[in-house]
């Protein structure tokens, strides 16, 4: 409790310092009602306005997401996709797939060049590279479900932000600079991102032509993006571009329900997650269910045992994402029998408590049936229905497309497939005929939006972005709490580390690891290599009192909003 309040002492005094522009950049938050946690205090508080006027999490989602399309258009989006998992008052629980997927006339070798080699801009910048989103139809679907308030009321903020313009913050400042000599290569005419002087934290954004779309979207609902104007417009930029996403495909996205991927941990708790075509659920679920059985508490928090124990669990189960894993309507991906406790303890047979296990030595395992820039946002309503939504352009800006006379920026989607076996994608991720392309298939994804039960109630909404690390640092955050017992606010500032099999490495952030730590761990045999910062992460904790509790992650302009 003391620690609760320093911390919350801490946070209060510099949170003057995350102020940017006119509005307040909240990391920490305890709410009566209602919350939501999102990348960027505009949407967050666009969500917030939504759930005061009695809408619910999945009006509140509609809001924040277009918002997050204006205010942080690194990565929130309409021209991505993402998913949704949901679970409401009563404990049912449903997910939203609105992934991109592979344009009709994509080809598994389309990346290839003469020799065979993979080609990596042409799936990472540029017109090839995009998937046909899902954002909008995603959104459009959940709300045809769920809503309560009218669609109009829910696009109005971010109509609004896009049409007046809004002050970026530092970090947005520094990434539009970071990005612009791809947005002018890509694009030949004038769009909003791209000026001749830097940008400059304070200074405004004005997205008009964004606003356009938004207002046909906001009169048309999904069709206000996959046909008509809209649609033309980014035909019309696809071919101008060499591009190959037609009419045919964007009127034929749909968004799909798919049954969540529900298991038990420690008996008290129950965790539902995305199922393919992500990967993160079922990796997720491996990682924990290997873990089940060991004292982590007793290890304590990045202890030498602790992060030797997880590490060795990621690198395992990374190696069976690389198998197994791809979009589940073209691929027979063996889901239950990844899921069955059992092969999680198969898989930890050749652990060594002592020793890391060479990566050259692990394989996928054989299961058999016996029975960079993504965001991610929480959101609980005064009712406890509870929303968890990853939405992702893949990298910063996607493809850095921005489709003339929209203004809407298109994803890269298409590099999370597997261009050919063992070539990595932008993530270092290997993949299999699993995650092949094929037209109209969903690239494999790590995304793994989060919510947990205690006890059978609401206990945790959480998820973040950051491509191959996002399923270990969901499995980090969750184990912080459950095993380690930190505060919610600790377990999401708190330093991360990562390992996905190959390349063969702890990869952490700075200071992860105090010096005893990191020698034991070299001595195990682990190679520690320090990286950029790990994830995003936006969580909610329900406390025993029912408040809320909120944890917006320091590594970004991330805020909390609630009442
Ligand atoms: O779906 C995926 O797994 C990736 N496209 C996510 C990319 C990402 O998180 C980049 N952000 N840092």
């Amino acid at each position: 409790m003391y620690r609760f309040l320093l911390l919350l002492l801490f946070f209060g005094a510099t949170e003057g310092l995350f102020a940017q522009g006119k509005y307040k950049i909240q990391k920490e938050l305890v709410a009566e009602k209602a919350m939501v946690v999102s990348a960027h205090p505009l949407a967050s508080e666009a969500g917030r306005d939504i759930l005061k006027k009695g809408g619910n999490a999945v009006d509140a989602m509609v809001a924040v997401h277009f918002a997050l399309a204006v205010v942080y258009p690194k990565a929130g989006n309409i021209g991505g996709g993402g998913f949704m998992v949901y679970r409401d008052k009563n404990g049912n629980a449903s997910t939203l797939d609105f992934r991109e997927k592979a344009p009709l006339t994509a080809s598994r070798n389309m990346y290839l060049d003469k020799n065979g080699n993979a080609i990596d801009s042409l799936s990472r910048n540029g017109h090839l590279a995009v998937g046909v989103p899902g954002s909008v139809a995603g959104m459009f679907e959940a709300h045809k479900k769920y809503g309560k308030l009218p669609w109009s009321v829910l696009l109005e903020p971010a109509v609004k932000l896009a049409e007046n313009g809004f002050e970026i913050t530092a970090q947005e400042a520094n990434a539009l600079n970071y990005n612009q000599k791809n947005f002018a290569r890509i694009n030949q005419h004038e769009n909003a991102f791209v000026k001749k002087t830097a940008w400059k934290s304070g200074q405004k954004l004005m997205q008009k032509e964004l606003a356009e779309v938004m207002r046909r979207i906001q009169q048309n609902g999904q069709d206000g993006f996959y046909k008509g104007k809209t649609a033309e417009l980014i035909v019309d930029d696809m071919k101008r571009g060499g591009g190959i996403i037609s009419m045919q495909d964007l009127e034929k996205y749909q968004a799909k329900w798919r049954n969540p991927i529900v298991f038990e941990y420690k008996k008290n708790y129950k965790v539902i997650t995305m199922p393919p075509p992500s990967s993160g659920g079922v990796v997720l679920a491996i990682l924990m269910q290997m873990v089940e059985d060991q004292p982590l508490e007793q290890m304590g928090f990045h202890s030498p045992a602790a992060v030797h124990l997880m590490a060795e669990a990621e690198r395992r189960a990374y190696a069976d994402r690389a198998e197994h894993l791809g979009d589940s309507d073209f691929y027979p991906v063996p889901i239950e029998a990844m899921l069955d406790k059992a092969y999680a303890k198969l898989r930890m047979r050749d652990y060594n408590e002592k020793k890391a296990t060479p990566s050259k030595q692990i394989k996928a395992g054989k299961p058999i049936k016996t029975s960079e820039q993504t965001t991610h946002y929480s959101i609980v309503d005064a009712d406890g229905n509870a929303v968890s939504v990853t939405t992702t352009l893949n990298g910063n800006y996607g493809s850095s497309v921005v489709v003339k006379g929209a203004g809407i920026i298109l994803n890269n989607e298409m590099d999370d497939f597997s261009a050919k076996p063992g070539s990595p994608n932008m993530f270092g991720l290997l993949g299999a005929e699993a995650n092949a392309i094929q037209p109209e298939k969903r690239m494999l994804s790590s995304m793994t939006p989060t919510i947990l039960e205690k006890d059978g109630k609401l206990f945790m909404v959480v998820g973040t972005p950051g491509g191959a690390t996002i399923i270990t640092s969901v499995f980090q955050v969750i184990m912080n709490v459950i095993e380690f017992r930190l505060p919610l606010q600790d377990a999401v500032q708190k330093t991360r580390f990562h390992h996905q099999w190959l390349p063969d490495q702890i990869y952490h952030e700075k200071n992860c690891f105090d010096a005893a730590t990191a020698k034991k761990l070299a001595e195990m045999g682990h190679s520690l290599k320090e990286r950029s910062s790990i994830g995003q992460v936006e969580a909610i904790l329900v406390r025993p009192d029912g408040k809320l509790e909120g944890a917006a992650d320091r590594r970004g302009d991330d805020s909390a909003a609630g009442y």
